[in-house]
């Protein structure tokens, strides 16, 4: 049984953006789980604020007609939760850019019962350094003891290195760096925070994590979805950007960090920082060579009919946008010397699969000598398998029942959904609860942001010389080149599950040796 957890002082959620696609996909049902589980109580209050005109009841039926009862993603139980709430949340129109809105708040803010405050951008990307302007402007950004105000930034949080340096330094003269919480909902994850249980909390996994025992990391966040709707702001970020310096890096970052000396937020955000600004620069000619990114062509997946990247509304239809990266990295550290990490993401793919594969040198020897496992023992895989089907699965080899000397590998499979119940969960509930009583851990910090824009800046500098993106069926791992970036290191992709594949244990095909006769 876990501790019990607290409930979250008095707090006022403002919300910039209450209507649009996140409030209601992914805010909404975890403020309802948040209510139902007990971690936000009486003294919550949701104020949204949007352009759109209407009042409280407005926002509420907007928010209540996209929640399902059950089924579907961002699925909670409503019930007496969302009653609940739904009488705790007031809406406020106006304009982000004019200061009628924020004089507005200001007595909105004067007159609740908690001065507790925390600001909810999720608007925008272009709205995050004016917001915060004019909140400061007004003087809503100013804490007084025991009262804090805090502002959540969501993703992108810039497009490169440059603007994020230039977003961070113009926040950070508004407010101090304790008072933002950048969002990474990546971090929300349970099996993302159960990286560092896994390592720090198991002498057998730790003391193997090192390049002694480690011979590469793949890390994969695949996709079966497109772009849908969301053309207009996909084609002017890609894959790299929307993926990588920040999701996929703090999957790294997770997996390379040393071990910190607490579990304050202070000394894991040092540690990963620490990471990030290890991540190898490549020359422009070493991105040439360890960079792939690639666009799905026209074509099916799962039955239904796929129109090319370039046909997707509100994409242009001489884009040279990337729908899929796959990226080779070092972590230059004593520790990870000369581990290669590779890491690919992309959209349409074969299937919906987070994982980090983590594979182990071969044994230095084996005595199997002359016989065919001499040659075919595969090598141990650590696999955390970040979702669907949250798990942890160990592959080894066994013998073989029988006879002859024969080896068998089989996976010890850990899967969350058989011994607990985290499938009504968002992710975005710890990021709220952390958010609520203080916790900066799973918040990117300016130097950890602009570290992963750093690393990723030699590919974006070079593809944005020219060039097109190699084209990939919908339904497949991307292009061939992207296994052609292993294939040159003598390794292959670790092959992901695919949808309807049965769980367990893979085929088990016997590497045997015959016992010689004395
Ligand atoms: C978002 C990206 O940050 O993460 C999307 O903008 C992507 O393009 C999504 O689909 C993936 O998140 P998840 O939690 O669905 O794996």
């Amino acid at each position: 049984m876990s501790s019990p957890v607290p409930k979250a002082p008095p707090v006022t959620l403002i919300i910039f953006g209450a209507t649009g696609d996140l409030t209601r996909r992914l805010l909404t049902p975890a403020l309802i789980n948040m209510t139902r589980i007990g971690l936000v109580g009486g003294d919550f209050h949701v104020l949204g604020v949007g352009i759109e005109p209407g009042g409280d009841e407005m926002l509420r039926k907007h928010l209540e007609d996209f929640v399902p009862e059950k089924g579907g993603e961002g699925a909670v139980k409503k019930g007496a939760a969302w009653k609940q709430l739904r009488r705790r949340i007031a809406y406020m129109s106006g304009d982000f850019t004019q200061d009628a809105l924020y004089e507005e708040l200001a007595k909105r803010i004067a007159a609740a019962r908690s001065d507790n405050v925390a600001f909810y951008l999720a608007t925008q990307p272009s709205f995050f350094g004016p917001i915060v302007d004019k909140l400061a402007d007004h003087g809503l950004l100013a804490e007084k003891p025991g009262a804090f105000r805090r502002v959540a930034i969501e993703k992108p949080f810039g497009t490169d290195l440059k603007s994020a340096q230039a977003l961070n330094k113009r926040i950070l003269a508004r407010a101090d760096e304790s008072q933002f919480y950048r969002i990474d909902h990546f971090l929300g994850k349970e099996t993302v925070q159960n990286i560092m249980t896994a390592r720090f909390a198991n002498m057998m996994i730790e003391s193997l994590w090192n390049s002694n025992y480690i011979d590469h990391v793949e890390i994969t966040a695949a996709e079966t979805v497109g772009v849908g709707t969301r053309g207009k702001f996909y084609d002017t970020t890609g894959a790299l950007r929307d993926m990588v310096p920040n999701h996929l890096f703090q999957l790294l970052a997770m997996v390379a960090i040393e071990p910190p000396n607490s579990f304050d937020a202070e000394a894991i955000r040092n540690e990963k920082a620490k990471v990030l600004k290890a991540l190898r620069h490549w020359t422009p000619a070493e991105a040439a060579e360890n960079g792939v990114r690639g666009v799905f062509t026209a074509g099916a997946l799962g039955g239904q009919k796929v129109a090319a990247y370039t046909k997707t509304p509100d994409v242009a239809a001489d884009s040279s946008t990337e729908t899929f990266v796959a990226l080779k990295f070092y972590v230059d550290s004593w520790r990870w010397a000369g581990v290669p990490f590779y890491l690919r993401t992309g959209k349409v793919m074969a299937a919906r699969d987070t994982e980090i594969v983590i594979t182990f040198r071969e044994v230095p020897f084996a005595q199997f000598t002359n016989t065919e496992i001499d040659r075919k023992l595969p090598p141990n895989r650590l696999i955390i398998q970040v979702q669907p089907d949250e798990g942890l699965k160990m592959e080894i080899s066994i013998k073989h029942p029988g006879l002859a000397v024969a080896t068998a590998p089989v996976s010890l499979d850990f899967h969350y959904a058989d011994l607990f119940d985290i499938s009504t969960m968002t992710g975005y509930e710890s990021l709220l609860y952390d958010l609520f009583i203080g916790d900066q851990t799973l918040f990117q910090r300016a130097d950890g942001i602009e570290a992963g824009w750093a690393a990723v800046q030699p590919f974006l500098d070079l593809w944005s010389k020219g060039g097109k993106p190699d084209p990939y069926k919908p339904g497949s791992m991307g292009p061939p080149s992207a296994d052609a970036l292993l294939a040159r290191d003598g390794r292959h992709w670790h092959a992901v599950s695919l949808p309807d594949a049965p769980r367990g244990v893979p085929a088990i095909k016997a590497v045997s040796a015959r016992k010689k006769p004395r």
